[in-house]
C-alpha cells in the first residue's frame, strides 16, 4: 500500500499507521521533489525534475539515494549531519517516522521527522514548496534528546542529489568593489566547495547563491538549471561532490569551519534555509520565480514601494558641517528625489569621525560639526517636504572610541595576541546579549530621539578575525553562528518595534547580500564600485538572484568617461538614487536628472514589480540589454546600452522577450539627453519578440530607454 500528501490541512502520517511504502512528492507547478521510505525505514530521494503527470508515476519511479545522508555509516562522501555522541560514537542513522503537510502562506510546508533508533537523536526536515514560483526552502532542526550534551560537526540545511550526464557550476565571487563575477566550471569526480569564513562581512569574497546546470550549460532561456541561495548573513559552504558513479550530491549550510556546535540535553538546532528552485527553461525563469518569491514572501516590505534619493558619501565623505547638509536636503528637493541620506562621519565627540580611524561606538552627534543635531536636519527635510534617513554601523567599535575604553570585554579579540584591524576598526561580539542591547540601543536611542528617521543605511565594513569573546557563557566554537543569531535578535526587535522603517543592507559594497538577512531589510547595497560600465555586469549578476527593487544603484561621478544619461540608465534598471554632487553636473545634465527621476516614478511599477528578461549579457560582447515587462503584459520598459563598440561592427537586433505575441505594441525612446522622445511605432508582440528592433549603435558609452505600451 502506498500513502500520499499531495497538498492540504495538517495532515500526519507516522510508520505505525501505514505499510510499507510512504512517498512524499512535494510539488510546484512544475517541479517535483519525490521523497520515499524504503524497505529499511530509510527516506530516499527519488526523484527532484520536471513534474510527473501523477501518483502512478512517483509510485513508479526506482529507489534513489538516501536523504539527508549522516557521518559515520555506510556512505563514502561528504554527509548532511554528523553528531558525536556522549558515549564517542561518532555515527548517526536516520530512520523515518513520521510527516506532516501544512498550509503556510504561498505553498505548503512538509515536515518529515527523522530519528536514531539507538540514541534519543531527531531530525526534522522542512520543505516549503511555493507552487506558483516554483521555488523551494529546505532546513533541518536537530533535536539532541539524549541524557548529555552532543557535539554537532557537520549540521547541512540540505542535501539534494542529482543525476546527469555532466555538470556546469557557476559562482558569482570577487572582492570589494567587484562583486559578483560569474565563473563557471564543469564538475568531475571530487568535491568542489563554495565558501566563506568571514564572519560578519561574510559575502566580500563570494555570494551566497550558485547555479548548476544539468546536461549542458543552461543560457537565459533554455536547459535545465538549479539555482540555489543560502539565507545566512554568515559563514555559509555549499558542497558539490560528485561520486565514482557520476552522482552529484549538493550540499548546503551555515559553513561548519570553526564552529562545532555543542547541543544541551533537551535543547534543537535550526539550521537557516536554503532556497532553491530548478527551472527546465533556463536562467531568466529561474530568476524571475526567485524574484517573485522574494517580493511575494520574503523580502521585507516586498510588495512595496522604495525611495529614491540623494546619498552625500561621494559627494562630501567626512566633509561636512550643518549648513553644507542643510543646503544638500535642499538640493535633494530640487532634484526631486523623496530622501536625503546622510552618511558616514556624524557622530563622536572625544573623537570625532572626521576619518574611518576612529569614534565607531560613539553614536552621540559630533557638536561642533552638527551643533544643533540630527533634529535640526529632520526639521529641514520636513520643510523640504523630503525624508531624512541615516547611516550607521552599529555592530563595529574603534579601537580610538570611548565604547572601546569603556567595554573592552564587547569586543571580538584575542586576549594573548596584537589586536588586528580591519579599515581600522574591529567586531563587537553580538554573541553577548549585553551588546544585542547596546546595538539595539543605538537604533531605539536614535528614533525615540528623532523620530522624523525614516530610514537607516546598516553598514558592517569589518569581517570577523581573531576570533575569540569573553563573554562568560561563550563556547568559542559557537561564535561565528552566535554572532549571528545575535544579530538576527537585534535585527528582529528593531523589526518589531519600528516595522514601517526601511533599511538598506550595506557591508562596505556587498559584503551581505542572503535573503534572511533580506528579511530585514528592503534592499542592499550592491558596492561600492558605481563606474556604470562596471555596475552593468554586477547588477547582472545580483539579478541572477534579487529582484531590481532590491538593489541599489546610484549614480556617482565614477566613470566621467560615462555621460550622466549613461550613468543615470543604468541606475534606473535598479533602486535609483544619486550619490553626487550637482554642482558636478552642467545645466543640462541636472535637468537630464531632473526628468529623469520623474521618468522612473512613471517607470518604476515594471521595474520593481514586473519580470525581468536579460536580453543582451554585457558578458558576451559590446552591448547589454535589460527588459522589465508588468505582470499584465501591457507595459514593459527595455534599456539598451553600448559599451565599447568595435569600428564598424555589425550590429544586430535586440529581440524583446516576455510579451504577448498576439497583443500590438507602441515603442518609443523617452529619457533622451536633450528631454525630447523618440517617434511612436508600433508592432505586434510577436514581431518585436522574433524579429526585433535594432536598438544599439555604434557609439561608446551611450544608452537608450525605450517603453513599450500595448494598444
Ligand atoms: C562603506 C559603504 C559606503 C560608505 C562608507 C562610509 O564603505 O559601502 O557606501 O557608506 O562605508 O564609511
Amino acid at each position: 500500500m502506498k500513502s500520499w500528501i499531495l497538498c492540504g490541512a495538517l495532515l500526519t502520517f507516522g510508520m505505525n499507521v501505514l505499510a510499507e511504502t510512504t512517498i512524499i512528492p512535494i510539488e510546484t507547478d512544475n517541479t517535483a521533489l519525490v521523497y520515499a521510505v524504503g524497505d529499511n525505514g530509510r527516506l530516499y530521494q527519488n526523484y527532484f525534475g520536471k513534474r510527473l503527470s501523477g501518483k502512478a508515476d512517483y509510485a513508479a519511479l526506482p529507489q534513489g539515494k538516501e536523504a539527508y545522508l549522516t557521518h559515520g555509516m555506510e556512505d563514502y562522501f561528504e554527509p548532511a549531519l554528523h553528531i558525536n555522541h556522549p558515549d564517542g560514537n561518532p555515527s548517526t542513522l536516520l530512520k523515518y517516522q513520521s510527516h506532516t503537510v501544512k498550509a503556510v502562506d504561498g505553498g505548503t510546508e512538509t515536515v518529515i521527522t527523522l530519528a536514531d533508533p539507538e540514541y534519543a537523536d531527531r531530525v526534522d526536515l522542512h520543505i516549503v514548496a511555493y507552487p506558483k514560483e516554483n521555488v523551494y526552502k529546505e532546513w533541518a532542526e536537530i533535536f539532541n534528546n539524549e541524557k548529555k550534551d552532543i557535539e554537532l560537526e557537520k549540521f547541512a540545511s540540505s542535501l539534494l542529489h542529482f543525476r546527469a550526464p555532466k555538470y556546469y557550476l557557476t559562482q558569482y565571487n570577487g572582492d570589494w568593489a567587484s562583486e559578483v563575477h560569474p565563473h563557471d566550471q564543469e564538475l568531475h569526480y571530487g568535491k568542489k566547495e563554495i565558501d566563506t569564513k568571514l564572519g560578519a562581512r561574510a559575502n566580500m569574497f563570494v555570494s551566497p547563491f550558485f547555479q548548476l546546470s544539468l546536461g549542458k550549460p543552461a543560457t537565459e532561456n533554455e536547459g535545465d538549471v538549479l539555482v540555489g541561495t543560502l539565507g545566512w548573513t554568515g559563514n555559509f559552504r555549499f558542497t558539490f561532490e560528485v561520486d565514482n558513479r557520476g552522482g552529484l550530491r549538493v550540499i548546503s549550510g551555515i559553513n561548519p569551519y570553526g564552529s562545532a556546535y555543542t547541543l544541551g540535553k533537551g535543547e534543537s538546532f535550526l539550521t537557516p534555509e536554503f532556497i532553491f528552485t530548478l527551472s527546465d527553461r533556463g536562467k531568466g525563469k529561474a530568476s524571475r520565480d526567485l524574484h517573485d518569491w522574494a517580493r511575494n514572501y520574503s523580502l521585507k516590505d516586498g510588495l512595496s514601494d522604495r525611495m529614491t534619493l540623494l546619498n552625500n558619501w561621494e559627494a562630501t565623505y567626512f566633509d561636512f558641517d550643518q549648513d553644507k547638509l542643510v543646503s544638500l536636503i535642499g538640493e535633494a528637493k530640487e532634484l526631486g528625489v523623496d530622501m536625503f541620506l546622510l552618511d558616514d562621519g556624524w557622530f563622536g565627540n572625544k573623537y570625532p569621525r572626521h576619518s574611518d580611524t576612529q569614534a565607531l561606538g560613539d553614536w552621540d552627534v559630533t557638536a561642533d560639526k552638527l551643533p544643533d543635531g540630527i533634529g535640526r536636519l529632520t526639521e529641514e527635510a520636513k520643510k523640504q517636504g523630503v525624508k531624512f534617513g541615516l547611516w550607521i554601523e552599529p555592530e563595529m567599535v574603534s579601537p580610538k572610541s570611548e565604547l572601546y575604553e569603556k567595554h573592552k570585554d564587547w569586543v571580538i579579540t584575542l586576549p594573548n595576541r596584537d589586536e588586528y584591524y580591519f579599515r581600522n576598526q574591529l567586531v563587537l561580539d553580538l554573541s553577548n546579549p549585553k551588546v544585542q542591547d547596546y546595538v539595539f540601543g543605538i537604533v531605539d536611542d536614535l528614533m525615540t530621539k528623532y523620530p522624523d528617521i525614516a530610514f537607516f543605511k546598516w553598514d558592517c565594513n569589518s569581517p570577523i578575525t581573531n576570533i575569540y569573546s569573553t563573554y562568560e557563557k561563550m563556547n568559542q566554537s559557537h561564535l561565528y553562528i552566535d554572532y549571528v543569531r545575535g544579530l538576527y535578535n537585534v535585527l528582529d526587535r528593531v523589526k518589531a518595534k519600528y516595522p514601517a522603517l526601511p533599511m538598506m543592507l550595506c557591508a562596505g559594497g556587498g559584503g551581505r547580500t542572503d535573503y534572511e538577512g533580506l528579511k530585514y531589510f528592503t534592499e542592499f547595497w550592491c558596492s561600492d564600485n558605481t563606474d556604470p560600465i562596471e555596475r552593468l555586469f554586477i547588477q547582472w549578476g545580483y539579478s541572477q538572484v534579487f529582484p531590481a527593487k532590491a538593489q541599489c544603484a546610484h549614480v556617482t561621478t565614477w566613470n566621467r568617461d560615462a555621460s550622466v544619461k549613461f550613468r543615470v540608465n543604468v541606475a534606473m534598471m535598479g533602486k535609483m538614487g544619486f550619490d553626487i554632487n550637482l554642482h558636478d553636473l552642467n545645466e543640462g545634465e541636472l535637468a537630464y536628472c531632473k526628468q529623469s527621476i520623474k521618468d522612473y516614478n512613471s517607470l518604476k511599477p515594471v521595474i520593481f514589480n514586473g519580470d525581468q528578461y536579460r536580453l543582451v549579457s554585457p558578458h558576451d560582447g559590446n552591448h547589454a540589454a535589460t527588459m522589465y515587462v508588468g505582470k499584465d503584459k501591457k507595459k514593459a520598459v527595455l534599456f539598451a546600452f553600448d559599451v565599447h563598440p568595435r569600428y564598424d561592427e555589425a550590429l544586430y537586433n535586440v529581440k524583446f522577450d516576455g510579451l504577448d505575441p498576439s497583443l500590438t505594441y507602441n515603442v518609443r525612446e523617452i529619457n533622451k539627453s536633450d528631454g525630447s522622445q523618440g517617434e511612436e511605432k508600433s508592432y505586434s508582440g510577436s514581431y518585436l519578440m522574433t524579429v526585433g528592433l535594432p536598438l544599439f549603435s555604434t557609439s561608446k558609452l551611450s544608452s537608450r530607454v525605450y517603453e513599450v505600451n500595448s494598444i
